[in-house]
Order: C-alpha cells, then structure tokens, then sequence
C-alpha cells in the first residue's frame, strides 16, 4: 500500500510547483507559512540560484530564514502592492474562501494576502471542504487581558481555548497568543464581528481574498478560480 504521507507530501509539491510558473521576473513575491508555502519556496530559491530576479516579503520569520538562506532578497517595506502571493491553508471552500492560521502566522499572512493583486492557495486536496469550519478558527489576541477578549469572543457563539505548545502558551511571530475557537457555524458576518472584539488582532477567516486555488490530488492539479 502507498504511503499516504508521502502521497499528501507530492501532491503539496505538485501544487507549489504550478504556482511557480506565475512567478514573474523583477517582481515582489509574498511567501505564505507552512509545509505546502515550503514547497513552493524552495522551488523559488532553485529559480532565484539560476537567475530569477525576485525578492520577497515574509509571512513569518520561518519563512524569512528559508527564503534568505536560500539567496532569496527580503524586503520590509512595500510602495504599492505585490503582484503574487502564494500561501498554503487549512480549508478551501468552493468560493475560495479559506480558514488559516493553524501555523500561527495569520495577522502577516493576512496583511501579505491583501497587499497582493494575486493571492494564489496551494494545497493539497484534504484541504478542500464545502464549508469552513470544520476545524477551529485561529484568532490572534493581545496578551494583555486576553481572558476578557476570550470572553467577549464566547459571546458570539465561540469555545476559545488558547493555544499551548510545547507545555506553554504558544506566541505568534508578533508575541501575542492564538485563542483557537469553535464555532457551529462561520461566515463573513462573524468574521466582522470579531473584528469589532477590542483585543482581536485578527482571525483566520479568509473570505474574499483569494483568487485562485491550486489543489493537487490522485487525479491531479486543478484549478479553482483566476490565476491571470
Ligand atoms: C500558517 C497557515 C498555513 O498556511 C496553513 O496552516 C497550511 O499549512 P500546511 O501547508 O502546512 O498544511 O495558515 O499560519
């Protein structure tokens, strides 16, 4: 029998390697957070090796140290917006909209994703759902009485619970915390909604944003939505 990891593992490959020919020379690239970002990232530094003029900006400083270890120019400020960002998630629906942060980097990602004119999701196709929600959504809290924000956030029909790793509260790029929350339902509604909590910085709702998404499976590499 094949081995389902390492069948998960290319088809996250295959995916990252389609939306590296929407790279475009002499260009800004946003680069996402996660395993499937990864892909695509090292497939950049293998073009960046052999001549491809880009630079980047990072969602998370993982992401910087592969990018810059692999020659790939990182830049902190941006006049203008990005003409493609790519970046992995954790559920795709078929209106592109998408639940993220399971890496814990969603308030970069979600900064990155909207500064770009192409936001492109690779994924491989567990990642395909018809509507979000199956997993918790990520919101990312100030520490400073989080307990309170949480409570506010449980008032909108959510079960936060704050994020431990490691034995200890896990901090963001950005030394805040992640309330991961379940909710019966989402939708565009609750996304606003949390916007409007004082202490939620964002959440992993991503409705809206995406363009396109490339989803690679046993049957190959589709694509849902715009990449031009
Ligand atoms: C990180 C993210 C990731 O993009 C998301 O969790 C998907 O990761 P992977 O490609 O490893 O499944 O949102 O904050």
């Amino acid at each position: 029998m094949p081995n389902a990891n390492a069948e998960v593992e290319a088809h996250k490959q295959a995916a990252a390697e389609r939306a590296l020919e929407l790279v475009r020379p002499g260009t800004i690239v946003g680069l996402g957070t996660g395993s499937t970002a990864r892909y695509f990232i090292d497939g950049l530094i293998q073009r960046v090796q052999a001549g491809l003029s880009v630079r980047a900006v990072v969602t998370s400083l993982e992401t910087r140290r592969q990018a810059e270890a692999g020659g790939i120019e990182v830049v902190e400020q941006l006049d203008g917006s990005l003409d493609l960002a790519v970046d992995g998630a954790d559920e795709i629906d078929p209106a592109i909209n998408c639940l993220k942060g399971r890496g814990g980097a969603l308030l970069r990602e979600k900064i990155v994703a909207t500064a770009s004119r192409r936001f492109v999701l690779v994924a491989d196709e567990s990642k395909l759902v018809g509507r979000l929600g199956r997993g918790p959504v990520p919101i990312e809290v100030l520490p400073f009485l989080w307990q309170a924000t949480s409570h506010a956030i449980e008032s909108l029909g959510g079960r936060p619970e704050l994020r431990i790793v490691a034995g200890r509260p896990f901090r963001t790029d950005n030394q805040n915390l992640i309330l991961d929350t379940n909710f019966g339902t989402v939708d565009l509604a609750l996304g606003l909604a949390l916007h409007a909590i004082p202490g939620v910085l964002e959440h992993g709702l991503f409705f809206g944003i995406a363009r396109a998404a490339i989803v690679a499976g046993a049957s190959g590499t589709r694509i849902l939505g715009e990449l031009g």
